[in-house]
């Protein structure tokens, strides 16, 4: 089935600063949009708003899940709806076993309480696809681990939740080549189960991997430039200035 995600003139302040000046984007699902711009000219705060941060603040337009607006829903019941966000900085939670993590993230989203050996049996197979050590599921949540295996982290539970569309901020900063490898293998494995993607990079050695339906550029909080693929490379050649008259 189809899905569809529609961000409507949107506006996002953050203390009280305006942000976003009017999106619009439009992503159905087995699409994958590259979303370029400069730093600081909000890539990550729009991934933010439509995840529904608390301090992301919505003051105009909207955020439709197949013609629903999500406005009034906690981040919680976005992710519960299909909504994916693997942060660009994955935070450490001390104490709390990664293993122990993704078992309850994983019952969060199920509607019956899973049985423990099939859920065990899920993260395994999803860790192996990732190359990521299950010694890794026994430490706290990304405590003491590296930019590239937190990344890999990220994945991990965008695989165990199968999101409708995730939203995927800079996941290809800090892997090595072989890392940045098995993320784009699993990345495109989970297009093809038609996920619909959002995909935030500055390097298109991650998009030619990745091979995005669509591009767009954002700059000082509006989307200038919006097409196919062919945007990626201009960029890669010519940088941002020509997106900016
Ligand atoms: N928590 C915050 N508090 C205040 N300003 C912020 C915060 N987060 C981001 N900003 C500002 O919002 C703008 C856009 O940031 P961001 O969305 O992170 O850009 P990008 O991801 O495109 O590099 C920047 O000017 C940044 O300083
Ligand atoms: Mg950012």
């Amino acid at each position: 089935m189809k899905h569809k995600l529609e961000i409507k003139n949107l506006h996002v302040a953050i203390d009280s600063k305006t942000i976003l000046k009017g999106i619009n984007l439009v992503v159905e699902t087995g699409e994958i949009h590259a979303l370029m711009g400069p730093n600081g000219n909000g890539k990550s705060t729009l991934l933010m708003a439509i995840m529904g941060h608390p301090k992301y603040e919505i003051t105009k337009g909207d955020i439709l899940l197949d013609g629903k607006s999500i406005l009034d829903l906690p981040v919680d019941e976005r992710s519960r709806e299909g909504l994916f966000l693997a942060l660009q900085n994955p935070q450490t939670i001390q104490g709390v076993s990664n293993l122990e993590f993704l078992k309850y993230i994983v019952n969060a989203h199920s509607q019956e309480k899973q049985k423990l050996p099939k859920i065990f049996a899920d993260i395994k197979s999803a860790a192996k696809d990732l190359n990521f050590d299950v010694s890794m599921l026994k430490r706290s949540v990304n405590d003491g681990f590296s930019g590239g295996e937190k990344k890999k982290n990220e994945i991990l539970q965008m695989k165990l939740l199968n999101p409708k569309f995730t939203l995927i901020d800079e996941i290809d900063s800090g892997l090595d080549v072989d890392a940045l490898e098995i993320v784009s293998q699993n990345l495109n494995s989970e297009t093809k189960a038609a996920i619909g993607m959002v995909i935030v990079s500055h390097y298109d050695r991650f998009f030619n991997k990745i091979q995005p339906t669509h591009a767009h550029v954002i700059i000082d909080g509006k989307i200038v430039i919006s097409g196919g693929s062919d945007i990626i490379d201009k960029i890669n050649k010519e940088g941002y200035s020509w997106a900016k008259s």
